[in-house]
Parts: structure tokens; sequence; C-alpha cells
């Protein structure tokens, strides 16, 4: 008896060596974590469960049979984030590159199975030379079977991807296909195909870091939503991230113990907004005045500026912030805030978070950039997200609300709950220069006349009053009392039940 508990523990002993000390003496060197090393720091001390510690693979090509580590480059299992539960899988680097094989798969499915079954989260660390070159068509088949897993698990469980090494290839989809993805600044990297394809096909010479480096991602392509220094700091603020998140779709995000009296008053709010109408002024500094304790966690922080979104708590509860940032393009619309933001939304319906949408847009950006790249369809994808949601929704209209994207960010038209709107607010179809040039053209070469019908259509729509006597917006507040005025507009929507007719699944347009 006692010889089989030793033999367990030697098993147990050589499974954790993943490829053996060299590897992971090369892995340190490079300044990147092990797996295991990377579990230990997401999950709460000592709660880890593995699976499938002994898989190994099947191959017998190439000579593949004298080489069977134990896990076969994956380590997977469960544990918890504060005491909420994850199921999670992290690369073994050390291991064939963290190359994924037929086996290396199936545990991967395995528990992404159990996540969907037992609702709790998936999160996936990627560090992986891609499919095992040994095994060739049984590890594409391996991939697909994670793909239609995401794909089922999409909306029904968040999936967080963390790539900390390279991401390759048709690999990528996975972690595409995730809620989030966030990546390691110089350690990890992630393309369809690597610098040395690109040069041979496009004559183009780029590093693997400039073509899929986390500055690339979070800045330009806006495929991940955060980047993050080293190893420790991606973990860390992944256990932060999961503290905001519902475990699954049927269940509510957890409600934090709070330490900040939700009728605060901001007196500091009162002169947010310049008197200059066309200053921009630090929206961030109103998200970061009404969250509780300050704590806003962004998504997306380096792409589309020129529209905030990310969670705080208010009264310990989570919600989602969508923000017009009037410091970056003037807060204008365009296709990157578009899709960022409709994204963004959509998550936050998908996991009933509701949704807090701060409004000072004074439009879409016009050029023919934006026409070209097709800003009508990717403008609605926003609309089509405001109006979709089921969630609570919350919109203050901090002061300019033009056009088209006055209707775009959570208005009253959109099912908005409750619209606010500050005295600054101006609530109208464009600004006033713009109107007064169309409708008083016969007056343009005038300058006092056109004065002058500025000034009229400035007094008559440049406030929130026109919108609030039709009640579009719902009430005319103080700047500094909007933390208890939305505070308590979010208690009494919590029993909020509100369905859309049923359909197989809307066709948002892509
Ligand atoms: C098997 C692999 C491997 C792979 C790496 N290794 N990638 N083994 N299959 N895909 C092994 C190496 O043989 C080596 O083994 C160890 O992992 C570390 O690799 P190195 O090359 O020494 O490390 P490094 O210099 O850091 O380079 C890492 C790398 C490189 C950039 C990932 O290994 C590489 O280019 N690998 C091939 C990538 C690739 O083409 N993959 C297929 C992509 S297509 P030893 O024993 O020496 O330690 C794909 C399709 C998916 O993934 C499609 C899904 C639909």
């Amino acid at each position: 008896m006692k010889d089989i508990l030793s033999e367990l523990e030697d098993r147990r002993k050589d499974a954790r060596l993943g490829g053996g000390q060299k590897r992971i003496d090369s892995q340190h060197a490079r300044g990147k974590l092990t797996a295991r090393e990377r579990i230990e720091l997401l999950l709460d001390e000592g709660s880890f469960e593995e699976f499938d510690t002994f898989v190994a693979h099947r191959c017998t090509d190439f000579g593949m049979e004298k080489q069977r580590p134990a896990g076969d480059g994956v380590v997977t299992g469960w544990g918890t984030i504060n005491g909420r539960m994850v199921y999670l899988f992290s690369q073994d680097f050390t291991v064939f590159g963290g190359s994924l094989s037929e086996t290396h798969a199936q545990k991967i499915c395995k528990i992404m199975d159990m996540a969907m079954q037992n609702g709790a989260p998936v999160i996936g660390i990627n560090d992986s030379g891609g499919a095992r070159i040994q095994e060739g068509v049984a590890s594409l088949a391996g991939y697909a079977e994670v793909f239609q897993r995401n794909i089922m698990a999409s909306g029904v469980v968040p999936q967080i991807s963390v790539i900390m090494g390279p991401c390759a290839g048709g690999a990528v989809y996975s972690p595409a296909m995730t809620d989030f993805i966030f990546m390691v600044k110089d350690t990890s990297y992630m393309f369809v195909t690597g610098p040395d394809v690109v040069k041979t096909v496009t004559n183009e010479v780029v590093t693997a870091e400039e073509l899929g480096g986390a500055t690339t991602h979070t800045r330009k392509s806006s495929v991940a939503d955060g980047a993050f220094e080293n190893d420790v700091e991606a973990m860390a603020e992944v256990r932060r991230l999961v503290d905001f998140l519902p475990l699954n779709n049927r269940d509510k995000a957890p409600v934090r113990p709070f330490f900040d009296e939700p009728g605060r008053v901001e007196m500091s709010l009162d002169t947010l907004i310049p008197d200059n109408a066309n200053k921009p002024y630090d929206m961030k500094e109103l998200i970061l005045k009404i969250a509780d304790e300050s704590d806003f966690y962004e998504i997306q922080e380096d792409f589309a500026k020129n529209i905030i979104t990310g969670f705080i708590r208010l009264e310990g509860r989570t919600v989602g912030v969508v923000a017009n940032q009037p410091m970056v393009l003037a807060g204008c619309l365009d296709i990157d805030s578009s899709r960022k933001a409709a994204r963004f939304v959509r998550f936050c319906d998908a996991f009933e978070i509701p949704i807090l949408t701060f409004v000072d847009v004074p439009g879409f950006l016009p050029g023919t950039g934006q026409e070209y790249g097709g800003v009508i369809k990717h403008g609605a994808k926003l609309l089509f997200a405001y109006g979709e949601a089921t969630v609570p929704k919350v919109t203050v209209i901090t002061r300019k609300a033009y056009g088209g994207a006055y209707d775009v960010m959570a208005s009253k038209h959109l099912r908005g709950d409750f619209n606010y709107a500050w005295p600054t607010a101006e609530i109208a179809v464009m600004g006033a220069k713009g109107a007064t040039e169309i409708i008083h053209r016969a007056d343009l070469g005038d300058p006092d006349k056109i004065a002058a019908h500025t000034r009229d259509y400035e007094d008559r729509f440049a406030n929130p009053f026109v919108a609030a006597e039709k009640g579009f917006v719902d009430e005319v507040i103080m700047p500094h009392s909007t933390r208890m005025r939305v505070s308590r507009a979010f208690a009494s929507l919590r029993n909020k039940s509100l369905q859309n007719p049923w359909k197989k699944h809307d066709n948002i347009p892509l």
C-alpha cells in the first residue's frame, strides 16, 4: 500500500515538472512563469483541483511514443477566485512548446463542458506553439472541438483568455471568440500568419512584436482588451475582473461589501462642465467620482479613446459604464468607438449587468474614411446593442446629445429606464452654428444676423428642457447628486423584467 501511495507521489512530482527543469529555467529566463505558477497566482491559495494530471498523448509518429509526458502540455482544473468557482486551463510551454494535441484539446474540452454544466467562468491561459505538428489533422480537429465549445459557451459563462506567450495561426480563434483577451507586454503575441509568411507573401518586414504584440492589439487592432506589464500583474488583474462578473448568465454579479455612502454628494461635479461648450473635460473624472471607492475596471483603455467602457460598482453591485470622452475627437462616435461600445453593451446584457451611460456626444465623426469604412453599419451595431438590451439602463446626459448619436446613446426611445440630464445638457438635432447655417441660409452673408439666429437657436434648444417637456428626459438633475440619483435608479430596477420577442437569434449588423 505504502509503495502505491509513494508511486502516486512520484508520478505527481514528475507531472509537476512538465518538460523538465531546463525548460522551466528557460521559461523563467524569458521573464515568464510556468503554467502552474500562473495558476497559483490566479486562484485562491490551495483551491486548485487538477483534472487529467496523467493524460498523455497517443501519437506514435516521428518517435513521439518515446516521449509521453504526463499532462500533455496543459494543466486543467478548477479552483476559486475570492471564493467563487472558475474553471481554467493553462498551457505548459515546457512540454512540446505548449502545442495542442488531440489529448491536450480533450483536456480543455472536458473543463469547458464542466464549466457550462456547472455554470462557472472559463479562464484560458495561452502559451503555445499552436497545433502539435507531429499530430497533423488530429490536432486541427482538437482546435475545432475547442472552438465549438467557445461558441456554445458564449453568453452562458464568461470566458476570459490571457495570452502569455505565442498564440498563432488558427489557434488565435479560440481566444478571439471569448469575452475578454488580455496580453502580457513583450512576452506575448497573436497573429494568424507570422512575420516569415508575411514577408514571403507581402514583402513586409515586421517583427513578431510589431505584428501581434500587446501594443498592436490593444491600440491598433482592438483584438485585446488590455495589456499588463508581466505575468504577476496579469493574474492579479484577471482576479480583479472576475470579482465584477457573475458566474454565469443565470446568476447575478456578486454583491461586494462597500464603504462608500450611496448618497455621497460630489460638489465638484457642479463645475465639471466648462463654461465654453467647445472645451473638453475628462469624463473619467465623473466615472471615478460616482463609483464605489472610485474603483473602475476599464476595458479597452487604449483603443477608441473617444468612448470609455468598463465596470464600476454602485452599492457593491456591478454596473457596466459606457461614456463618451470629450477629450478625444470631442467625444464623437465613429467606427472604432461604436464597435468597442457595442461589444461591451452586449456583454453586459448577456450577463445581466446593468448599464450606466454618460452622454456628451456631438454626433458621428464625418469624413470619407468613416463612410468608406462602413460607419453606417458599425454605428448601427451600438444602436442595435442598446436597443436589444433588456438589462436596467440608466443614462445621464452631461452636455451634448446631438443628432443620431442622441438616439444611439441609450436614449429613452431605446427603452432607457431612467434618462437623466444635467442642466448643462444640450439635446438637439445638431449644434447651433450648423443648424443656423442650414435653416437661415439666406442670411449667410450677414454675420450679425447669423449670430443672432445662432443665439436664438441656443436659447431654444441648447438645454435639456425641450426634451424634458416631452418626457424624453425623466428628470433634470444636479450634477453633485448624480451618484445618489443613479444608485437609487438602479436599486429601483433590481426586479426589472423585460423580454424581447422570441426569435432564433437576431441579425445584428456585423
Ligand atoms: C510540436 C512544438 C511546436 C508545435 C514548438 N514546439 N511548437 N512541437 N508542435 N507546434 C516545440 C519545439 O520543438 C521545442 O521542443 C519546444 O516546443 C520549444 O520550441 P522552440 O522553437 O525551441 O521555442 P521558441 O524559440 O521560443 O519558439 C516558439 C515558437 C516556435 C515561435 C512557437 O516553436 C514555432 O514557430 N513553432 C511552430 C509554430 C507553428 O508553426 N505551429 C503551427 C501553427 S498552425 P524542444 O524539445 O526543443 O524543447 C496552427 C494551426 C491551428 O496552429 C489551426 C487551428 C484551426
